[in-house]
């Protein structure tokens, strides 16, 4: 390659600036880089139009067609009828179409619907409209679920959806509507008026927009809503959305989803971050509700306080939002709960649920840009096990290739990359390389070459391959809209392919929004073009998504569609739960980070990613020890947990830092490994249900009002809560512990506390605090591995903590954590219930889970009960006739803490197994 001095101006100038963002780690977030809303004509027109400003819709020629209800949206304003369709879902789903109509009058190109989202099989799961309800003149109105309808009012135009049996006002008892402010606007496709101007300047970037407006605006109404949640990815420190206008209001910015690689983000900000879910949950005492719009333009939301149209009279119990989207269709989806778990399942019965992840992909991961070279990784790799700390796999960021060629290796680094792989693997554990989307223009790599041959890069505004700067240099981007590309993608992890890859090696796609450092806010222009002439503008949000499933596929195949693939991507858009994970991307190494990346999580699990992490420890800068610590005992709760930090850091391995903190950290990441169980039982519950792992507390507790806005703490499954701890020395920490009646014991000393009230508890460096549910049953493994595979033999122990009635339950969910077996009933899933003195383990397997069997020998080799009253000394076995003792014992082992608990000594209880255990 030649010397950056001989190169033209503009290239040195790239250079230039491609050299500063590679060692800049001082400058902080560059705000002017990006487009706020007065700055983008689409948002800035809607933004403040007035309520029922524009010329009203009407809804003409309604019938019923095509399984659906099909209408006619007419307007002054527009110079054709809009098309209108509605249809039902199984569950309580309602989707609303509106697009041009290209039957009659065709405008010059067709507006994009984003595909390959929406599950294949959901056509299956309509419910086929055959009448009308009986309805009011004016308003058509139809079943969508038990207890509730749609009604569509006709003049103006308005749909919205009421509970049944509350009277014949069809406005009466909404839980959603759309339209009710009347600032429903679609700029039809049109030609160009004389002397009008299409392009749009941002800085030093043109946007030629050759097919002009084409935005789309609407207004949603949540009714008995508390708060809104969702929408990520943006750095919040408020679970709830805040609102972005109206009284009480500063001037803010609305919700903009557009992915971007945002330099150094700030934590508290509406502005973009890498991925985009255009879904909301609405919560309130008497319902939750959701509505979705699947569109992958860059959108802006709004979030209305009460009084923003009228600060006369205030509406409360009422938020209104506004949703503005740059191109696309009204694809828009509408969740009818009652419950909130209800509107996830509704929301993920569209998008799919997570899939089921390794096993090993849910214990601990290390990373760092970068690990150097071969000695570098085994010395990093022997240093976990003289420290005796678990982990599972090691990372390796950009600069183990040769000059930035994904599927390459610097083979002076790493030149024997097979066997580094292999020497993790024989103590279980697994290699994660980097696989970026830029590929560098260079003529001699092979997936440029190829790719270049074919035709596969997206293309610039004036049809040339698009070439951007990114990390190699001169780079161009695979069009992964086109599923041919995606396949041809796919084989490129084949073991044949990828040399020096082996089958446990799995990939991180990062910047995948995509990140063009010299594009306009550093992606790629909007005007460049996509497979079918679709426009960058219009499939931006998912070009992530579509990536991340690619690569996913090609794992995928590589294990023969038997193994499970592990993916990291830090873009993502609705759907990118079935390929795998996402991070929060480049967190700074500051409290207040620590702190956002848990609303940030907890957000992404409520919009169906259940499996996510901030990088623990802070990417940029270096955290002071006692925030490292924090951080990993945050951390080793979120649903993924990955040490990272970028390569101008002081190196941080958890032994780097004195005995004591050594010990910390290995305590923190002891914590996960013996919580691995039930993990992995909540990673199935989630696949199944879309219920995520890691969950806000009022999801747990949807009628306690003080959950409803806790960004503080979160809930891992049903049966934990945990306390974040966020400040420097902290003394003391005030949790609230919620629901009635009940007791909370805290996970390490076995102590109980009142729910339903705030308890303010002296802070101690050794842990956060951390409660089990009464009522529940925690499954653990309290032997300490190298890695999570070297576990798979182990005994469990059971945590019992019972309720005022002395009872509790809980399940445990185990397979062989790699394959599809389970697919096909492969699996043992346990429920415990102890009741009565007794404790009884049955099996949970629906009639359809498949022949199939997994065989564990696995036993429960310790019980352990809180809030036992003292007194049992003996368990008897029931189904083996056999006795064992009952003596006081501590909770957690390793602690040394003093007996809070009953235990129940080698009770030695095969999980596979039906039993029942009696006490007395
Ligand atoms: C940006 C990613 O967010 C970060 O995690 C990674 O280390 C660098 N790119 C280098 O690949």
């Amino acid at each position: 390659m030649a010397s950056p001095v001989t190169q033209a101006p503009p290239l040195l100038l790239l250079l230039l600036l491609f050299v500063f963002l590679l060692t800049s780690s001082i400058s902080a977030w560059k705000k002017d880089e990006f487009r706020n809303c007065n700055q983008t004509p689409f948002c800035k027109r809607a933004r403040f139009r007035k309520p029922h400003s524009l010329p009203p819709f009407t809804v003409s020629d309604v019938s019923l067609s095509d399984g659906g209800l099909s209408a006619r949206l007419v307007s002054s304003e527009v110079p054709r009828p809009l098309l209108l369709h509605l249809s039902v879902y199984h569950g309580g789903i309602l989707r609303l179409k509106i697009d041009e109509d290209s039957s009659t009058d065709p405008p010059s190109r067709q507006r994009f619907q984003v595909p390959d989202v929406l599950l294949s099989d959901l056509n299956d799961r309509r419910l086929w409209l055959s009448r009308l309800s009986s309805s009011s003149p004016g308003f058509s109105s139809f079943y969508l679920a038990d207890g509730f309808e749609a009604v569509l009012r006709h003049d103006p135009f308005e749909l919205s959806i009421r509970r049944t049996g509350s009277g014949s006002d069809p406005t009466q008892d909404r839980i959603l509507s759309l339209n009710s402010h009347g600032l429903f606007d679609f700029e039809q496709l049109r030609s160009k008026n004389d002397g009008e101007e299409w392009e749009e300047r941002f800085r030093s970037h043109t946007d030629s927009r050759p097919y002009g407006p084409q935005s789309i605006t609407l207004d949603v109404s949540f009714y008995d809503a508390d708060f809104v949640y969702g929408i990520p990815e943006h750095a919040s420190t408020s679970l709830a959305l805040r609102p972005t206008r109206g009284p009480g209001v500063d001037d803010s910015e609305p919700y903009r989803l557009f992915n971007l690689d945002v330099f150094e983000y700030i934590h508290e900000s509406p502005f973009g971050l890498y991925g985009s879910i255009p879904f909301m949950i609405s919560h309130g005492e008497r319902s939750s509700a959701g509505f979705f719009w699947l569109n992958s333009a860059e959108m802006q939301i709004d979030v209305l306080a009460p009084g923003w149209d009228d600060p006369e009279s205030p509406v409360n119990g009422r938020i209104d939002t506004l949703w503005m989207s740059e191109a696309g269709i009204v694809d828009a989806f509408f969740f009818v709960g009652p419950g909130p778990k209800d509107v996830i399942r509704q929301y993920t019965s569209l998008t799919g649920t997570p899939s089921m992840p390794p096993e090993f992909a849910i214990a601990y991961h290390q990373c760092r840009w970068n690990y150097r070279d071969e000695e570098d990784v085994a010395a990093v790799d022997a240093g976990f096990d003289e420290h005796d700390i678990p982990y599972d796999v090691l990372w390796l960021d950009i600069e183990h290739t040769d000059g930035k060629r994904y599927f390459t290796w610097d083979r002076t680094l790493f030149p024997t990359p097979e066997e580094m792989q292999k020497k993790l693997a024989d103590k279980g554990r697994k290699m994660v390389t980097i696989v970026d989307p830029h590929i560098k223009r260079d003529d001699s790599y092979f997936i440029h070459k190829e790719a270049t041959e074919k035709g596969y890069y997206v293309k610039d505004a004036s049809g040339k391959d698009y070439d951007g700067w990114c990390w190699p240099g001169s780079s161009s981007y695979l069009d992964m809209l086109n599923p041919e590309i995606r396949e041809w993608w796919a084989e490129k992890f084949s073991l044949e392919n990828y040399k020096g890859s082996t089958p446990t090696l799995y990939i991180w796609n990062d910047m995948n929004e995509p990140s063009v450092f010299n594009g306009p806010e550093v992606t790629m222009p909007r005007d460049a073009v996509h497979y079918g002439g679709v426009e960058h503008r219009e499939v931006h949000n998912a070009n992530g998504y579509f990536f991340h499933m690619a690569t996913a596929n090609g794992l995928l195949k590589r294990g023969g569609g038997k193994v499970r693939p592990f993916v990291l991507s830090r873009a993502f858009f609705a759907g990118s739960q079935r390929y795998g994970a996402v991070w929060t991307g480049d967190n700074s190494a500051d409290w207040d980070q620590l702190r956002v990346s848990v609303p940030m999580t907890v957000t992404l699990g409520l919009t169906g990613i259940a499996f996510s992490g901030a990088d623990v420890g802070g990417f940029f800068g270096n955290p002071e020890t006692e925030l490292l610590v924090r951080w990993y005992q945050v951390g080793a709760y979120y649903p993924f947990f990955r040490g990272h930090a970028h390569h101008d850091t002081k190196r941080r391995e958890p032994w780097l830092f004195g005995e004591r903190n050594t010990a910390l950290m290995r305590e923190a990441i002891r914590t996960r490994y013996s919580l691995l169980p039930y993990y992995y039982t909540l990673f199935r519950e989630a696949s199944v249900s879309g219920v995520p792992v890691m969950r806000p507390l009022w999801l747990e507790f949807p009628d306690d009002k003080e959950a409803y806005n806790n960004a503080d703490a979160f809930m891992i499954g049903s049966s934990l809560l945990v306390q974040g701890i966020y400040e420097e020395k902290q003394k003391t920490v005030s949790v609230y512990l919620p629901g009635k009646k009940q007791s909370w014991y805290n996970l390490k000393s076995g102590v109980a506390f009142a729910a339903g009230m705030t308890h303010k508890l002296e802070v101690s460096e050794d842990g956060i605090p951390s409660f089990q549910r009464a009522g529940t049953i925690i499954p653990r493994r309290d032997r300490f591995r190298r890695s999570s595979s070297q576990m798979v033999n182990d005994p469990y122990t059971l945590v019992i903590a019972l309720n005022s009635s002395l009872a509790a339950e809980g399940d445990l969910y185990v397979d062989d954590g790699k394959s599809y077996d389970f697919e096909q009933g492969a699996y043992i899933h346990r429920r415990f219930i102890f009741y009565n003195g007794k404790l009884s383990s049955s099996s949970i397997r629906p009639s359809n889970a498949g022949e199939k069997k997994f065989s564990s020998d696995c036993v429960i080799e310790r019980i352990i009960f809180l809030g036992l009253p003292n007194g049992p000394k003996r368990a008897l076995i029931e189904t083996e006739n056999r006795e064992t003792d009952i003596e006081p014992g501590p909770l957690v082992l390793r602690s040394g803490s003093s007996p809070r608990a009953l235990v129940v000594r080698k009770p030695n209880l095969r999980i596979a197994d039906d039993w029942t255990l009696k006490i007395f």
